[in-house]
């Protein structure tokens, strides 16, 4: 037994806003973000928006397109770090607003990466036959958590949210191959010592510059290139395919020079790598799921393809999925 995704949806704050909009308020300039990041604009939240409604707008489409209703979930898994209470976790507060009673709902904090890791919670569990049917959900809000005065990490992040609906199935369709890891030695790479507090981008009052979001970036993009690279191999290796059998790569969106880089290292081709950060940032474990569902909207894989998501962030924590769609 194994699982397949027969769903996925995405959701973002109703505004964008442009490098323009951030030179603005910020000593950055839009020739700097694009050519450092690949980054034109990104959806932030604004005062008084919620997380949790991008969520589960994000949900429902998923449900839709599976043709799953809430009710016969059996289990829902988040992938986030920016929930706004320390508990419940995320994953309750969209069961709540899924309206969906007495099934298992937690998080997975794995950063960047979380997506992959529920993922690959989920697909585990229903391969041991625990669960049936499983959502699986990367929603982030980092542009509430960073210093809006360090445009070192201002300018990076976007918020959002991507599901996706899981069933268990016997094959040979689905989660082929997973391989998840993380370095606990390079945690204060990237970190935020607490959450729960917004600071939007358009809000008055500020966190304290001591629980903004840390990030070392240049040590962690080296990191980010190599582990990011090694773990696609090792990935499609293990499943006993070559990198030109994989129709495209759905990377996590951190940096186009990043993700540039990964593809020099693995012969990749740029075109089989989905990219789509100019619009949306780092929206770190809702990238994933939001470039899987664009990437299928636009059609860049099909039935039988298969398709390659990788990811790394805080924790540190990488990972990579072969799927068969
Ligand atoms: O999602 C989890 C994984 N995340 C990552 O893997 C992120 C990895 N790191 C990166 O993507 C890049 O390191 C960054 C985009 C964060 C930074 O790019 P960089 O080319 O490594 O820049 P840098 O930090 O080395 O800074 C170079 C210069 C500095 O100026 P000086 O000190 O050389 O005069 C910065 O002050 O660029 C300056 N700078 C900026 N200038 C204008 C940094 N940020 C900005 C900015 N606007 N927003």
């Amino acid at each position: 037994m194994g699982s397949r995704i027969i769903g996925t949806g995405r959701a973002v704050p109703p505004v964008s806003f442009s490098n323009q909009d951030l030179e603005r308020q910020l000593d950055t300039s839009d020739e700097w973000i694009r050519s450092r990041t690949g980054i034109s604009s990104r959806y932030l939240m604004r005062t008084g928006e919620s997380l949790l409604d991008i969520a589960t707008e994000a949900s429902r489409h998923a449900l839709d397109k599976a043709g799953i209703k809430a009710g016969e979930l059996d289990a829902i898994i988040a992938g986030t770090v920016s929930s706004e209470y320390a508990f419940p976790s995320f994953a309750c507060q969209v069961q709540r607003t899924l309206g969906v009673t007495s099934i298992p709902a937690f998080d997975v904090a794995a950063a960047c990466s979380g997506f992959v890791f529920a993922l690959s919670v989920a697909d585990n569990s229903m391969r041991a036959g625990v669960w049936k049917k499983v959502l699986v959900i990367g929603a982030d809000a980092l542009s509430t958590m960073v210093d809006w005065g360090d445009r070192r990490t201002a300018v990076l992040f976007g918020d959002g949210a991507g599901a996706a609906v899981m069933v268990s199935e016997p094959g040979p369709r689905g989660v082929l191959e997973t391989l998840l890891r993380s370095a606990g030695e390079a945690w204060d790479l990237l970190s935020l010592r607490a959450t729960g507090v917004r600071a939007s981008a358009d809000s008055e009052w500020r966190r304290d510059v001591a629980d903004t979001l840390k990030m070392r970036g240049p040590e962690l993009f080296k990191i980010a290139v190599k582990s990011m690279a090694d773990i696609t191999r090792q990935v499609v290796e293990r499943a006993g395919f070559t990198l030109a059998d994989v129709r495209v790569v759905i990377p996590h969106q951190a940096n186009i020079r990043i993700l540039n880089a990964v593809a020099d290292r693995l012969g990749l081709p740029y075109d089989k790598v989905f990219v789509n950060l100019e619009r949306y940032g780092n929206t770190s474990a809702a990238s994933v799921p939001i470039a899987l569902d664009e990437a299928l909207e636009a059609g860049r894989f099909g039935d039988n393809d298969l398709v390659l998501l990788n990811a790394c962030g805080g924790g540190l924590t990488w990972g990579a999925s072969l799927l068969r769609w």
